[in-house]
């Protein structure tokens, strides 16, 4: 009998997002007549851009003819997708070089397989509430983790305490799920903290691209200091609607250097590239070619097109919010809405209320941590008829 990773005894029976499909399902088998908003998971709804779609096309079409076609690929991507990556970053203001690009298939699986390069006693620190990714990854390990405590007090952007010491730091800004925003000062820190405390960083960005406040950083690279103890994750999910093709980017800088027990400096870069190398084949040419696209200058634009249009969802949501007076953070550099439960409501509660009386779906803050008890997550991910309809039926649960 193999003996199991019994670590998986400690995470929830099934993952967040899971659990609310599965409630979803069940209530619209039970219910078919009934129209469902969905506002739960972070999907994008609009089409891909006109530019990635053509780049898309290439790419099958490249694979059509052996003059063209492609096999295995570059072992962290293609050079024209990761130096276009790099004058995105420039565009910004951030220095990075293409070998310290990887081009992966998700943000999702890379903040999850990052885990594989850390030894089991490390001392993980997380932000609660939090996109439960990183916790169930490292219970699946058995890491001991600390929580840091995001709340309405601290406008959900906590900051370290000097005297608590971590070795793995979690930070995603703009935030998944309370959509608030480090600004440099705030991530000056955090990034301080990391070197006092010869930590790493790692840093999720998958949403920087819904910034709207231009003050705020879009790479933890923005910030001195953080090339020696920041690995940052990014994502074509969300910004060029990749959340079914599948296309993400990790920079791991090569000054990212720590000492072996046996003194040996070992490189983040150098072990990422060997653990890509071996559990990984890439992502396929063809989406690579076509995420290319949201790198030049006509493909951004589209993407930002989409994004706006998620924008005015947001407004349409805050304002539903504030017509109650209900409390909520972000949507303004996110597509993430982060409100309070009416009347005090438990957000399962909350969850059921929403599905069984007006049949819209959002994410119960519970499922993001202890702190999320009392929220509710809504995304401007859907179209600007849903979102009205949906805040519509909203407002009916306090008649
Ligand atoms: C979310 O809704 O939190 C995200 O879509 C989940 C993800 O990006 O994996």
């Amino acid at each position: 009998m193999p003996k199991l990773n019994e670590n998986y005894l400690n995470v929830k029976a099934s993952y967040l997002f899971s659990e609310i499909a599965h409630r979803v399902a069940a209530y619209t088998a039970a219910n078919p007549d009934k129209n469902v908003i969905r506002m739960g998971i972070g999907d994008v709804t609009l089409p891909i851009g006109s530019e990635m779609i053509a780049k898309l096309h290439e790419g099958v079409d490249a694979m059509a003819s052996s003059e063209t076609f492609k096999g295995y690929g570059p072992e962290q991507g293609y050079d024209f997708l990761r130096n276009g990556i790099v004058d995105y970053y420039k565009r910004n203001g951030v220095t990075i070089a293409a070998d310290e690009v990887f081009v992966s298939d998700g943000a999702k699986s890379d903040t999850g397989n990052i885990t594989d390069l850390f030894a089991k006693d490390n001392i993980v620190m997380v932000p609660d509430p939090v996109y439960p990714v990183y916790v169930d990854t490292n219970t699946m390990d058995g890491r001991e983790i600390i929580y840091i405590d995001a709340n309405a007090e601290n406008n959900f952007l906590p900051l370290p305490d000097p005297k608590v010491h971590a070795d793995v730091i979690y930070i995603c800004s703009p935030n998944n799920p309370t959509g608030a925003a480090y600004n440099k000062e705030q991530l000056k820190v955090w990034v301080d903290y990391a070197l006092a405390n010869e930590a790493v960083i790692i840093y999720d960005s998958a949403y920087e691209a819904f910034i709207s406040d231009e003050t705020l950083p879009r790479s933890i690279f923005a910030i001195e200091g953080a090339r020696k103890c920041a690995i940052e994750f990014c994502s074509l999910s969300k910004t060029a609607g990749f959340t079914g093709t599948r296309c993400a980017y990790t920079i791991v800088p090569k000054d990212l250097k720590f000492t072996a027990s046996n003194g040996t400096e070992m490189s983040l870069n150098a072990m990422w590239l060997r653990r890509q190398t071996t559990k990984f084949n890439g992502t396929s040419f063809i989406v690579q070619n076509g995420a290319s696209a949201a790198f030049t200058e006509a493909g951004h634009k589209q993407c930002m097109e989409n994004i706006n249009y998620y924008r005015e969802n947001e407004k349409i949501i805050s304002e539903a919010l504030d017509k109650r007076n209900i409390r909520y953070f972000g949507g303004v550099n996110s597509p993430y809405i982060w409100f309070e439960c009416p009347n005090g409501m438990e957000s399962w509660e909350f969850f059921d209320l929403m599905l069984n009386k007006i049949q819209v779906v959002g994410t119960p803050g519970t499922g993001f941590g202890k702190n999320g008890t009392h929220f509710f997550r809504l995304t401007s991910f859907n179209n600007h008829e849903n979102t009205r309809e949906a805040m519509k039926r909203f407002d009916t649960l306090f008649d």
